[in-house]
């Protein structure tokens, strides 16, 4: 972190949503070929949720996940100067924090989204972090949401057992230095291997007659499941190590590791090479799925609610994904001291 930091910033809420549709692996095994031993073995993923029904957007699971942590604390939405919206799946390719902002009643937030797929979250946060420590802003609240349910092909069985749908949310608020919670961050993108994960945009084969323009739409998810596995197993410990080095840290630092709940054989591959014991890892996508950009955020909150992370413990945050993009956070979590 530069020495220009004036103010500190500490993790003052969080909250998430997920849809209240459940569909496990033996259900999924009635879509495609394949079984829960496959899935449960290769993944770790028993059941994920998927939105349906009455919650139609991402923009119903953001505001539940946002309302959640701002009840928490009892802030009222209009002390909030900035959404940001971490999300590869907006309801509008405009981007749908403005969407978020008019719903909640964060009348004095300004809102904007940020894509970066499954880093979308960590990147987001450090984003946020930055108005708070240069002195912009004093209350950020940050989502990381996704529903890639409706972007898989439900026919391919490579990657439609590894998706769910959710939103986690965090308030972020100045304090002085001395609390400051986000120790340090790294973060990496390598373009070169884009399109071993992508939702790519393909134009049609005719032109507009009279333009001469071409148009086209999205595809669904493509993945290349081995290289994405390669990739996540031999940076994300690269990036832990760097960033903690930095801090004068070790791997015997860490308190908890808060990995992107991608895949069971990632997290406890990662902490293996970084000799992190297995209780230190926080899980929960065997109930979820891969959530994307809303993961890391809703195990947050669910190892919270658990009272899991205790005042002054150090918790290790790496995100990774498409672009392919990848890095970790240093967090000293400080609990909440409600007057
Ligand atoms: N059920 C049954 N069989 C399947 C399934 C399935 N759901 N999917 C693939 N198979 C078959 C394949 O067809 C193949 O069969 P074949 O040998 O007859 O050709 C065999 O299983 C092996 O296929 P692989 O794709 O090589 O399987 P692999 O062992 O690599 O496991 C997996 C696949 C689980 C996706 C793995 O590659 C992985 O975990 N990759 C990381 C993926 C990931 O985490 N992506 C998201 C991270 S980034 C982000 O969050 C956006």
């Amino acid at each position: 972190m530069k020495s220009s930091t004036k103010q500190g910033v500490k993790i003052l809420s969080t909250g998430s949503a997920v849809p209240h549709m459940s569909l496990n692996n033996n259900q999924i095994s009635d879509i495609v070929e394949t079984s829960d031993d496959w899935i449960s073995t290769r993944t770790g993923i028993k059941e994920r949720r998927l939105l349906t029904g009455e919650q139609k957007s991402i923009i119903d699971l953001a505001i539940v996940a946002s309302r959640n942590a701002l009840d928490k604390i009892s802030m009222n939405p209009s002390e909030i100067d900035l959404i940001l919206l971490a999300t590869s799946t907006p309801n509008d390719l405009f981007g749908s924090a403005s969407q978020i902002q008019y719903k909640i009643g964060a009348i004095n937030a300004v809102a904007f989204d940020l894509t970066a797929a499954c880093s979308g979250f960590v990147l987001g946060l450090v984003t946020a972090s930055q108005f708070i420590q240069t002195g912009s802003y004093n209350n950020i609240l940050v989502i990381g949401a996704d529903v890639l349910s409706k972007w898989v092909d439900w026919s391919d069985r490579g990657t439609c057992i590894l998706f769910g749908d959710a939103a986690g949310a965090v308030i972020l608020q100045s304090c002085p230095y001395v609390d400051n919670s986000i120790l340090n961050f790294q973060f990496n993108t390598d373009g070169t291997y884009a399109s071993h994960l992508s939702i790519p945009y393909k134009e049609s084969h005719q032109p507009h007659v009279l333009l001469n323009i071409y148009q086209g739409s999205f595809h669904p998810i493509y993945m290349n499941g081995r290289e994405v596995y390669k990739f996540a197993v031999s940076q994300v410990p690269l990036s832990i190590v760097k960033c903690l080095n930095a801090l004068n840290m070790s791997t015997d630092d860490i308190n908890w590791l808060l990995l992107h709940q991608a895949n069971e054989r990632i997290l406890n591959a990662v902490a293996d090479k970084l000799s992190i014991d297995n209780h230190k890892i926080i899980a929960n996508l065997s109930k979820y799925g891969n959530t994307s950009a809303a993961s890391i955020p809703l195990a947050l909150d669910e190892a919270l609610e658990e009272k899991k992370i205790s005042d002054n413990d150090i918790v290790v945050i790496a995100g990774f994904g498409a672009g392919l993009t990848w890095g970790t956070i240093v967090v000293r979590w400080k609990e909440l001291q409600l007057a």
